[in-house]
């Protein structure tokens, strides 16, 4: 039986290889990318896929995006280290096309559990598609940037216990994609402007807690 948190995330990984989670993936990439960072951290991100550079070293936001997503966290005093960093799918899809409806919904309960295990106050979604998994119908251009409460569904720990209080709630707070975001100048001032706002809220939500 699994005992701390990274061996809890050792299994989940183990589990996406032994249940052949989108098998057609798993044959062209070249890593499966779990994610990194604290495994006690207060916001985790969550991007869609992981792209060409992500792939080739195992490791989510690498590349350009990656770059500009460590410079906002730079600008608001944090490092990777501080925060989870993570995709929707883990394996890159092929040219990196978006990933398809049946592949984020087959991941999904992989995500779940990720993010039961870590625990965040706050999940910084990056994106639409990761998003619209917590969010469905929403648009990015409308709410991005207000943080929203809402609970999560398909736990297994509420499943195994019937729990159905307030404990599973959790924050989400809409960001653009920083690759949407890297080259549109417009797009760009918003995302910073959204992200100098995780400070603050971080710290009401630790005050409500
Ligand atoms: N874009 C994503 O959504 N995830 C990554 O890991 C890299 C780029």
């Amino acid at each position: 039986m699994p005992q701390n948190k990274s061996e809890i995330l050792a299994q989940i990984e183990a589990d996406i290889i032994s249940d052949n989670i989108c098998e057609n993936l798993a044959q062209t990439a070249k890593n499966l990318v779990m994610g990194e960072g604290s495994l006690d951290a207060r916001i985790m991100f969550i991007g869609e896929a992981p792209g060409k550079t992500e792939d080739e070293l195992g490791r989510p936001f690498v590349g350009a995006a990656g770059k500009f997503l460590d410079e906002m966290l730079d600008m608001i005093d944090m490092k990777r280290s501080d925060v989870y960093i993570t995709n929707i799918v883990k394996y890159r899809p092929p040219n990196n096309r978006d990933p398809e409806p049946v592949e984020k919904r087959a991941f999904l309960p992989y995500l779940v559990r990720q993010i039961e295990v870590i625990q965040p106050k706050v999940v910084a979604t990056l994106g639409k598609h990761s998003m619209n998994l917590f969010l469905p119908d929403m648009q990015v251009s409308k709410i991005h940037g207000q943080p929203k409460r809402i609970k999560l569904h398909l736990t297994n720990k509420e499943q195994e216990t019937g729990n159905k209080d307030n404990q599973n709630t959790l924050v989400i707070l809409p960001l653009y994609h920083p690759a949407a975001a890297l080259y549109n100048g417009a797009m760009r001032s918003t995302l910073l402007e959204d992200f100098k706002k995780i400070p603050k809220i971080l710290e009401i939500i630790n005050k409500n807690n």
